[in-house]
């Protein structure tokens, strides 16, 4: 029998992201459909929530602590020998807030994929819609990129566009901004699996 695809997911809050995922995986049956699954959630974070989400669907998850490393490079050692444990065919970046090192991105390169909440080029980096806003951009969204070495960086796979409404705060932005990510994220999944014969 054909192994199958693992998913790696990383997180450091909500998950919000890493949950649309996993029920588009059931919705859709990745299993039979893409020969795929999720095989575990990662948290830089004990505390973040996504990892009660995962257990909640019943994703296996493990901690490494990105608190518990005196170097960055020390840590990314750490979380890939936890990520190279479940032999992933993709590792998704899902609100993962930990800047990586150059050695990690090339370790996965074409592996590696990463959401950003602004319409890259524009607005790499945190703070991305009070900057759409006080740019006065008229649309906002989210992209899905293949990650590079360069932060928010790299081949874009899918973007969503919503526009910029008049009272517009950061957070209801990243809500209606966030709603998208939701879709775009596990359709780019898809079929960056379904290109992948291995
Ligand atoms: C999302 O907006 C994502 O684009 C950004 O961090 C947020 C994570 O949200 N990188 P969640 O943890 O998936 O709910």
């Amino acid at each position: 029998m054909k192994s199958s695809k693992n998913i790696v997911i990383l997180i450091s809050g909500k998950g919000s992201n890493m949950e649309a995922i996993a029920r588009a995986a059931v919705a859709q049956n990745w299993r039979i459909s893409l020969g795929a699954r999720i095989a575990c959630v990662i948290s830089s974070r004990p505390d973040a929530p996504g990892l009660v989400a995962a257990a909640e669907l019943g994703i296996a998850s493990r901690v490494v602590d990105h608190q518990e490393f005196a170097t960055r490079e020390a840590f990314d050692t750490a979380l890939a020998n936890e990520i190279d444990s479940h032999q992933p065919a993709l590792v998704v970046l899902a609100g993962f807030m930990r800047i990586l090192t150059a050695a990690f991105v090339t370790r996965y390169t074409e592996r590696l994929v990463n959401i950003h909440p602004s319409l890259l080029p524009a607005f790499p980096g945190l703070g991305t819609h009070q900057r759409a806003l006080d740019a006065g951009c008229k649309f906002a969204g989210a992209t899905v990129h293949q990650v590079s070495v360069d932060v928010d960086h790299g081949p874009i796979l899918a973007q969503a566009v919503v526009p910029v409404i008049a009272g517009d705060t950061a957070a209801s932005l990243a809500a209606r901004v966030l709603s998208q990510e939701h879709l775009i994220f596990p359709q780019a999944i898809a079929r960056l699996l379904a290109e992948r014969s291995d």
